[in-house]
């Protein structure tokens, strides 16, 4: 998508043709800064400390790791300890193991001498596939937004509400809750998003806004715990959400709140759909609630929080009294009863068992 009307990824190989260029997204939004990865250890880095997130992304920079690491050693002992190191960085989203074991799966059966180019070749594809699948994701919901604005008076924009940042930032490209707003945008629809801030690292006020007003969707920021109230007041045609791991039976685990949104929108009546890529299902899973594991992180991201002062320095600042303390659990289960519909890259399923099972055979199998 555009940054300062110049299109851009967020991740890609340098021009020395070996090491990997990331956006850091903790410098967002207020610096965009790119960062090179040189090993697998760099690679972890990243993804344990944010400075690439989101599902998708994060199963690409992991493939990419792979590559790195099999530069320096492609032995089965190489490969195995960087596919661990890499594995071991979040546990929520499913992309990192499916990505990891799907490069353990290309480049085993090689010769070590082969290895290198082709992890090179596989996260190149990786890469490129997340943003065909994005695009797919993109044309399947921008019809269901289509839909939903046709029942509304003429003149008066589509209000959709995302939380988190399921958006190009998160992905290659086109992100995956944001692709089908981005195409309605170009498009001529008028789209109008109203943005969660996403505490506790504030994805939304922070990523989405800044994506978004980059590429010049309308959009506002709204505290996390407006939606409710939005909904209520026919504020809200439809949520759309993006997702770090669903089960083969529809539940959908995202950011921390998309529960509570979900909830809201259930009572109100408000569609609430879910953009996700086939590698973020979890075909192994039946019960979101019980099998999910939910990453907690430091307390610190909740206790702490930085920003742009008026000098133009980015400073982090206290916010609870001492002693408080805190936790912080980084994602939620919406089960699938809660959930409109699953928008795929092979189109739109309910969620449920059968609704995946319908869109992804060959998988579900
Ligand atoms: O902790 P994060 O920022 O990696 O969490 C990201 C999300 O929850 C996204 O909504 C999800 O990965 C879907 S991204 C297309």
């Amino acid at each position: 998508m555009k940054v300062n009307g110049t299109p851009m990824r967020t991740i890609w190989l340098a021009r020395d043709g070996w090491s990997v260029e990331i956006i850091d997204q903790t410098r967002l939004p207020h610096r965009l800064e790119t960062v090179s990865l040189l090993s697998a250890a760099d690679t972890a880095h990243a993804i344990r400390d944010m400075l690439v997130r989101g599902a998708p992304l994060i199963g690409a920079t992991a493939a990419y790791g792979m590559a790195l690491a099999a530069r320096v050693d492609a032995s089965d002992a190489g490969l195995a300890r960087a596919h661990d190191l890499l594995l071991a960085t979040r546990p929520t989203a499913v992309n990192l193991r499916w990505a990891l074991d799907g490069m353990m799966a290309c480049l085993r059966p090689l010769a070590a001498a082969d290895r290198p180019a082709r992890a090179y070749a596989r996260a190149a594809e990786i890469a490129e596939e997340d943003v065909a699948i994005n695009a797919a994701i993109g044309r399947h919901g921008l019809a269901v937004l289509e839909e939903i604005r046709a029942r509304k008076p003429a003149g008066e924009p589509l209000n959709v509400l995302t939380h988190c940042n399921a958006g190009w930032l998160a992905t290659v490209d086109w992100g995956t809750a944001t692709a089908p707003l981005y195409m309605a945008h170009d498009k001529g629809l008028p789209v109008h998003v109203w943005v969660d801030e996403t505490r506790p690292r504030n994805q939304g006020a922070s990523l989405t806004a800044w994506e978004l007003g980059n590429h010049g969707v309308p959009h506002t920021v709204i505290v996390d715990n407006a939606g409710g109230h939005l909904m209520q007041h026919g504020l809200v045609d439809v949520v759309i959400v993006g997702s770090d791991r669903t089960t083969a039976t529809g539940d959908v685990c995202n950011k921390i709140g998309t529960y509570l949104k979900a909830l809201a929108a259930h009572d109100t009546g408000v569609p609430f759909y879910v953009a996700l890529p086939s590698p973020t299902i979890d075909f192994t899973l039946s019960d979101g609630v019980a099998d999910i594991p939910i990453e907690q992180r430091s307390a610190d991201e909740v206790a702490k929080i930085s920003g742009l002062t008026d000098a133009g320095t980015v400073e982090t600042v206290s916010l609870l009294p001492d002693g408080s303390p805190a936790a912080n659990y980084a994602f939620d289960v919406t089960p699938a009863r809660l959930v409109t519909g699953l928008i795929t890259e092979r189109g739109v399923a309910p969620a449920s068992r059968a609704g995946i099972a319908c869109l992804f055979p060959d998988r579900a199998a």
